[in-house]
């Protein structure tokens, strides 16, 4: 008998291919992810789950899949994922870690360089016809991006690629990590920063941390009020890292001069929340790793890791390897 595996949502066709190679596919082929009661009750009875970063994947959902094997998630963030009681119950995780680390590393520029020069402000004025006067010396002075200083908080795969691509901009590159990188700051030309430091000598401050327990809340209104006035925050990273209300006053009231924000504590936003009524933020619905390409790629790895886990094989992208001494590949394998 093949696999069941539950696909929680519509994904890039090469997805479902390699699942139908293998498995029976129970496809919910519908954008909107699907209401908790209608995911615990198809979690039910299948081996695999195909999900993405909103669907909650805890002890509830666990306890309920009892023939659960292995949870895909078409994402890198896992903090929708209870990886600890998981991996006790002996689920395999698999995820899509590198694929998506140039695009968001992009994204995060396209950002940083939108709030800068003010891209959506100046198209937006130009579309309405508000552009009356030609070349004016003093309309709609921005910030400059080259030679200024970059902070990066987290210097994770992300983090680095977004120091890569500064390198061009010749900015001056400081980082903030829990653990200190001396390889990398050698590799990148970045150099260490104790938070408070990063956030008081950046004009640019991007975000690149894991969402868990320590890093929720980590820029509030005392860290957002280090920051220069002239300075500008980027989070393609997860929403509930800011602190969104203290965000909002910070942009509101100067504190800080502007903000580009992909990620958010509530997705999607509310349209009447004021911080989308500010001009000096550039806001996208959570659309870092969203490239052709890469929505293919992270597609694609997913499907091969949950094929792999049923094959009995280590994917290359486990999150948890500590599963196998909890129930070994002998014992999940189907394929
Ligand atoms: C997107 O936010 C991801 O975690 O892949």
């Amino acid at each position: 008998m093949k696999p069941k595996v539950y696909v929680t949502r519509r994904i890039p066709e090469i997805g479902l291919k390699i699942l139908r190679e293998h498995c029976e596919v129970v496809y919910r082929d519908e954008l909107p992810p699907p209401a908790r009661d209608e995911l615990l009750k198809a979690v039910e009875d299948v081996n695999a789950v195909y999900c993405t970063l909103n669907e909650t994947i805890d002890k509830e959902l666990i306890d309920r899949a009892k023939s659960l094997k292995v949870v895909g998630t078409m994402s890198v963030g896992v903090d929708h994922i209870d990886v600890e009681y998981a991996t006790k119950k002996g689920i395999y995780i698999v995820y899509t870690p590198g694929v998506l680390t140039e695009t968001v590393a992009d994204h995060t520029w396209a950002l940083l360089l939108a709030v800068a020069r003010r891209i959506v402000e100046a198209d937006s004025y130009v579309r309405k016809g508000e552009w009356k006067i030609p070349f004016a010396p003093t309309m709609m002075l921005g910030h400059d991006v080259y030679g200024k200083v970059l902070g990066i908080i987290g210097l994770g795969r992300i983090g680095q690629a977004v120091a890569r691509r500064a390198k061009g901009f010749n900015m001056r590159i400081l980082y903030y990590d829990v653990v200190r990188r001396e390889a990398l700051e050698k590799e990148l030309g970045v150099e260490y920063a104790p938070l408070e430091r990063l956030l008081m000598e950046s004009d640019y401050v991007s975000i690149h941390v894991p969402l868990t327990p320590e890093t929720r809340g980590l820029i509030g209104e005392k860290e957002l009020r280090l920051m220069k006035r002239t300075a500008i925050l980027v989070n393609t990273s997860r929403g509930p890292v800011v602190d969104q209300k203290a965000l909002f006053r910070a942009l509101k009231e100067g504190w800080i001069a502007g903000a580009g924000l992909d990620v958010f504590e509530k997705e999607p936003i509310d349209p009447n929340d004021p911080l989308l009524r500010l001009e000096n933020v550039v806001v996208t619905p959570h659309i870092g790793s969203a490239s052709h390409d890469t929505r293919n790629k992270m597609a694609e790895l997913t499907a091969m890791g949950i094929v792999k886990v049923l094959k009995g094989e280590v994917p290359e992208n486990l999150l948890n390897p500590e599963v196998i001494n909890v129930r070994p590949l002998s014992m999940v394998k189907m394929i």
